[in-house]
């Protein structure tokens, strides 16, 4: 496994992968890796013959300068697991290495960024997509992963690449969860005992939300995700949103897209955590 630093180490690899004919697959990150994060490393082996891996705390992206701070930075440990992943190349630049001038970029990416995280993080989506139109500049990839864990950042990165007109494919990978439902995240290990020990009601709820489907109305469903949720001690809802999966518009009944999704963000104390199942 090859470890680069640099836009021109990365080309020159790059270069040579393309002249042997691989297909070139690229999972971009922000280290701290977890199993949900590496299950896209995992299929990014199985489906293309070279991985880059990026491992990058993206300064864009961040509102709060204080998140930003305390963002887990755990580069060797990451590099260990990556080593015996199967990935070829981790491409792990500084902040000059990926900014050497400030990145202004506003991208068109409405309506998917005016709601749930777009709502909540203004600026947000716009430092994901310069920090992703970056990276798939300099990788080239034949075919980029990202989890369904962050469905509307999936989302808005085929968006972008449909605006852009990028060749390449955007594969989405389904959500790896604890063994009690949790959806895994780098935020969990942030919880404290009890809160960790409620975590998974989030998940049951929408579990029961996928169960009844259509057998009630919209607002009902999110009624009661709501209540079962906020009946946890320590957990308080901040939006549960039904909505057109492909189009992320609210919906009011089942009828009014082909694909339909629940997207939920919790506060845990002070831990935000977010989720999605498919619903009706
Ligand atoms: P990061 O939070 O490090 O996530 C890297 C990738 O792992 C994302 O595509 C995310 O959706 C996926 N992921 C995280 N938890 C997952 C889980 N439990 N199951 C499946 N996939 C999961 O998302 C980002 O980084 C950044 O915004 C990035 C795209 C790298 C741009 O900076």
């Amino acid at each position: 496994m090859k470890i680069v630093e640099t836009r021109a180490g990365l080309s020159e690899l790059i270069a040579v992968y393309k002249r042997e004919g691989a297909k070139v697959g690229f999972v971009p990150t922000m280290g701290a890796l977890h199993e949900g994060r590496l299950s896209l490393v995992e299929q990014s082996v199985a489906s293309c013959t070279k991985t880059v891996v990026s491992i990058f705390v993206n300064p864009t992206q961040f509102n709060d300068p204080r998140d930003l701070a305390k963002y887990p930075r755990t580069l060797e440990q990451d590099i260990a697991l990556l080593r015996s992943s199967g990935c070829d190349v981790v491409f792990a630049p500084s902040v000059e290495e990926m900014y050497p001038e400030p990145d202004t970029r506003v991208f068109d990416l409405s309506p998917f960024d005016r709601v749930m995280e777009g709502a909540s993080r203004p600026g947000h989506f716009d430092g994901v997509a310069q920090v992703v139109s970056k990276l798939f500049e300099f990788v080239n990839p034949d075919e980029a992963f990202f989890g369904e864990k962050d469905y509307q950042q999936l989302a808005i990165i085929r968006l972008m690449v449909r605006q852009l007109g990028l060749s390449l494919t955007i594969t989405g990978c389904p959500i790896v969860r604890e063994p009690d439902g949790l959806a895994m995240s780098s935020r969990n290990r942030l919880l404290s005992p009890e809160l960790r020990a409620v975590a998974p009601s989030i998940y049951r709820a929408l579990n029961e939300a996928t169960l009844l489907g259509r057998s009630l109305p919209v607002e009902v469903i999110r009624e009661r995700v709501i209540a079962q949720i906020n009946g946890s001690a320590g957990l308080q809802t901040e939006y549960f949103e039904v909505m057109d999966a492909d189009r992320l518009i609210p919906v009011s009944s089942w009828n009014s897209a082909p694909r339909i999704r629940g997207f939920v963000a919790v506060r845990a104390g002070l831990i935000r955590l977010i989720d999605n199942v498919p619903l009706g």
